[in-house]
């Protein structure tokens, strides 16, 4: 199989990239090294990968010339400084997604797996002793600033139990990037239906693992953590560390990916499936910067109380869809997969990107 992998020389997509070519696929990469994810190396001309924008049609047309399907993983990552940054985010996630399958739609392409997100949930599922499964609202920055972190039951105001989020929770994007990713989705079904191509959205919990950037405001916490750690600094736990999260390996998210490749041509056409994809291990936040930062040899984390209004409290996946339907199953363990990124290099922003 030939693919185009969008966003192939960042830290997902080169794992893609890597977990493709040894399986005897040929990748191509398009990818428009944004400096945002790649530091100083977007000045730099690189071989190998097309160096173009998912938005420059023509250049898109060129690199979809002879592939069987695209994985599109090519976006602005991250929560971003501040709204300012909302047409950046939107021009690359969604308007590079419509130039994309415009131009897939031309070249006659129908396969496509999409990088989706679990930022498409909000704040994930919780259960009320009195009331069973419900939604709470975003938390109100008066809670936030009083240490209140834990959304509590919209009716009757009792402390919630927070539970595994399946594929059809209703979505609830909290800030522009989740919109974004949203958004992607919308117009992938919109694509299928319209040309008769089939498309997987793989809704990535927290992915780390070697090669993650180092920390900007467009990277995750993972990252934050190792890289404070890599300083000689504590990570600071922002809340109070008890935040519940996914964190899924990298290469676990690359396996992934190519069982979606190799499914989606056997889907029918007009086809859109959502998958979530996580290890099934949930952790809070806290847990995970102790496991980092002792794997390290310190020093240890110090909770910070901070918070960031677009952040949800609890979200964990439910990826039984993904196992029981493409057969794909996590390999790597919790405390393994922690101890070898506090070891492994982070992506350096200033040298050329992993391949
Ligand atoms: N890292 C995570 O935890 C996580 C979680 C959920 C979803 N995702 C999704 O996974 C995908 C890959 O993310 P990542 O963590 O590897 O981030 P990353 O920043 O390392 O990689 C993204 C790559 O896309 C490129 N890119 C961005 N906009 C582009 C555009 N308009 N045209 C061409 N190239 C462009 C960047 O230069 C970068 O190399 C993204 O779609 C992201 O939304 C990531
Ligand atoms: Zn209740």
């Amino acid at each position: 199989m030939r693919v185009l992998v969008t966003g192939g020389a960042g830290f997902i997509g080169s794992e893609i990239v890597r977990t493709l070519t040894s399986a005897g696929h040929e990748a191509v990469v398009l990818d428009a090294l944004l400096p945002s994810a790649h530091g100083g190396a977007a000045d730099r001309p690189d071989s190998g990968i097309i160096v173009a924008d998912v938005r420059d049609r023509e250049a898109v047309d060129r690199a979809l010339r002879g592939i069987d399907a695209v994985c599109h993983q090519a976006a602005m990552v991250g929560l971003g400084k501040d709204f300012a940054d909302a047409p950046l985010y939107v021009g690359c996630n969604d308007l590079g997604t419509a130039v994309l399958l415009a131009a897939a739609a031309g070249a006659g392409v129908r396969n496509l797996v999409l990088a989706g997100s679990m930022v498409v949930y909000g704040e994930g599922r919780y259960e009320c002793p009195l009331h069973g499964p419900v939604r709470p609202g975003p938390r109100a920055e008066a809670d936030l600033a009083e240490g209140r972190f834990e959304p509590l039951c919209p009716s009757c105001g009792t402390e919630l139990t927070p539970g595994l989020v399946g594929e059809d929770a209703p979505v609830d994007p909290r800030n522009v990037y989740a919109t974004t990713k949203l958004a992607q989705e919308h117009l992938a079904a919109s694509w299928t239906r319209a040309t008769g191509g089939r498309a997987v959205s793989l809704r990535y919990h927290n992915v780390y693992g070697p090669g993650m950037p180092r920390d900007t405001p467009y990277a995750g916490v993972a990252s934050f953590f190792r890289s404070s750690l890599a300083r000689g600094e504590s990570p600071q736990v922002f809340e109070d560390g008890a935040q519940r999260r996914d964190f899924v390996h990298v290469r676990d998210v690359a396996a992934a990916n190519a069982v979606a490749l190799e499914a989606v041509g056997g889907l029918r056409p007009g086809s859109f499936a959502a998958y979530n994809t996580g290890s099934g291990e949930p952790h809070t936040i806290g847990e995970m910067a102790a496991e980092l930062a002792s794997a390290h040899g310190g020093p240890a984390p110090r909770i910070t109380g901070e918070y960031r209004l677009g952040d949800v409290r609890h979200v964990t996946a439910d990826s039984r869809r993904l196992r029981e339907e493409l057969g794909w199953k996590p390999t790597m363990g919790f405390a393994e997969g922690m101890a070898e990124f506090a070891a492994a290099p982070q992506r350096d922003m200033a040298a050329s990107p992993a391949r």
